[in-house]
């Protein structure tokens, strides 16, 4: 079975097995790199991609059910406008310390703001809640999104 898959705006012929983890046909395969693996089992949130402009964990679910929808990694999201928003936030915030999170979070911030252009703090709270940052800078990610839905 052939699988085909829109990633960032371009269709790719997927030669993976088809119960692979998307995951790792973004990296291995497609060598989109950005998208992070962290524990695999759908509980930290480092490997967030949006999938049709939700936010979706990459690293348990076979490539096989994404057939046929728009996926968007942190390598594409910069080609959206509230993406790149909340890029340029990240940056001025500088709300990454080791990084490793960042792609993860800064997917699901973009979501969350074509969702709900203003939340208030509990709800981008909620929205990041699954994404764990060890290094602790969630209250600089959280003025990241503020800067990016008033901007
Ligand atoms: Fe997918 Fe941790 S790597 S949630």
């Amino acid at each position: 079975m052939s699988l085909r898959l829109t990633i960032n705006g371009t269709r790719h012929e997927i030669l993976s097995e088809p119960d692979t983890p998307l995951i790792y046909v973004l990296r291995d395969e497609l060598k989109l790199k950005g998208t992070k693996l962290g524990c695999g089992l759908e509980q930290c949130g480092a490997c967030a991609v949006m999938i049709d402009g939700k936010v979706a964990l990459s690293c348990a679910t076979p490539v096989e059910v994404f057939d046929g929808q728009e996926i968007t990694t942190i390598e594409g999201i910069a080609d959206t406008e509230i993406g790149k928003r909340v890029q340029q936030a990240f940056i001025a915030q500088t709300a990454a310390q080791c990084g490793y999170c960042t792609s993860g979070l800064v997917v699901a911030a973009t979501a969350l703001l074509s969702e709900t252009p203003f939340p208030d703090d509990a709800t981008t709270s909620t929205a990041l809640t699954p994404h764990l940052c060890r290094c602790g800078s969630h209250p600089r990610v959280l003025r990241a999104v503020k800067e990016a839905a008033a901007t």
